[in-house]
């Protein structure tokens, strides 16, 4: 099969079209021909190396050649013990490990798959998995967001932004969307109540404080996000840096016991009911999923730097 593949750490010009290996499904596994893979920052990370964590699987370089997590496409063949889907089925889902999907072929446990809404294209399926959950999750939280909250989302216009955004808006919270300029008006249209660019203001900074914080793009103090937060407001990191992760794990528990604000890190665990809950309120037309543009295949070093110069609003999406 075709695959875009990396062996070294860098910008999308390390990315090579070439064929490999299709692979076989285990007997608990079902192989997914793919029709549309989105891109995450995820990927972002996985492909140039950076935070830290994003070389878990290989510190020097790429411990899975092929990037790309969140796929929908054609079931091709089962596994011996599944029973739930059948060749031919449309099918979304992700792929474990954040890496096979920027191919044509990937393979996939039954519970990161589901059957892919009719309504919704295989395009705004793939969008789907990761973002979705991750927004769904932050919402879900300790209790649902409450009307009138007040609720920041900082990397507000990127694929788990867009979700979250509108989401908080569904649960009728007061939503301050922050991410570059010529983002604005895009979260505008997409309900934000206000807006920050990052370019020019730190949301840290403006003396508002916030009942509850999505944080896509961690880089500043554990203390800035105490200042950021009411007293019993909460703070999630989802990523950013490491050097933040670590300060919230040392710091995280002295700050809630010393001032009642709470700064955790979100961790999100991948769940077939939370996509599927997605989908839903994407086929009543209660969300969208937001997608930029599409890209062929072997023009997924394009995507990638597309997402890089930061023009992308919602996800960016590849086709196979
Ligand atoms: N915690 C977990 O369990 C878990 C699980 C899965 C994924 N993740 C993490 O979730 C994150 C993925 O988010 P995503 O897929 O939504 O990313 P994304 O689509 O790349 O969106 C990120 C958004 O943040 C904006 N941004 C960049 N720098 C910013 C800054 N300094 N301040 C405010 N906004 C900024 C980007 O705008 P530009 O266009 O200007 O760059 C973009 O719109 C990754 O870090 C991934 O590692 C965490």
């Amino acid at each position: 099969m075709k695959a875009i593949v990396h062996h070294e750490y860098g910008s999308p010009d390390v990315l090579k079209l070439v064929e490999v290996d299709t692979p076989a499904p285990t007997d608990d596994e079902v192989l997914v021909r793919i029709h549309a893979a989105s891109i995450n920052g995820s990927d972002r990370e996985g492909l140039i190396g950076k935070p830290l964590y994003a070389r878990l699987g290989g510190l020097r370089k790429p411990g899975h050649p092929i990037l790309g997590s969140d796929i929908s496409g054609r079931v091709e063949r089962v596994g011996r013990n599944i029973r739930e889907f059948q060749p031919g089925d449309e099918v979304y889902g992700e792929v474990p490990g954040y890496h096979g999907g920027f191919a044509e072929y990937a393979c996939l446990p039954v519970n990161r798959l589901a059957q892919k809404p009719a309504s919704l294209t295989f395009e705004q399926a793939s969008a789907i998995p990761q973002a979705g959950v991750i927004a769904l999750q932050w919402v879900r939280q300790k209790r649902q967001i409450r009307p009138g909250e007040k609720v920041l989302i900082n990397g507000a216009g990127g694929g788990a932004g867009t979700f979250a955004l509108q989401l908080a808006k569904l649960h009728g919270a007061e939503v301050t969307a922050v991410d570059n300029a010529g983002k604005m008006d895009f979260l505008r249209s997409l309900g934000a109540d206000h807006v920050i660019d990052y370019t020019r203001q730190d949301f840290t900074r403006t003396g508002t404080q916030y009942d509850r914080i999505l944080d896509v793009v961690a880089h500043r103090s554990v203390f800035a996000y105490k200042r950021a937060l009411r007293p019993d407001g909460t703070y999630y990191f989802v990523g950013g840096s490491v050097g933040v992760l670590f300060q919230i794990l040392l710091l995280g528990p002295w700050i809630r016991r010393t001032s009642g604000r709470n700064i955790r890190l979100l961790t999100v665990q991948p769940n077939r009911n939370d996509m599927i809950s997605i989908a839903e309120l994407c086929e009543a037309g209660k969300i969208i999923p937001v997608i930029d543009r599409s890209y062929p295949l072997k023009e997924t070093p394009e995507a990638l730097r597309y997402v890089e110069e930061g023009r992308a609003k919602g996800k960016v999406i590849i086709t196979v």
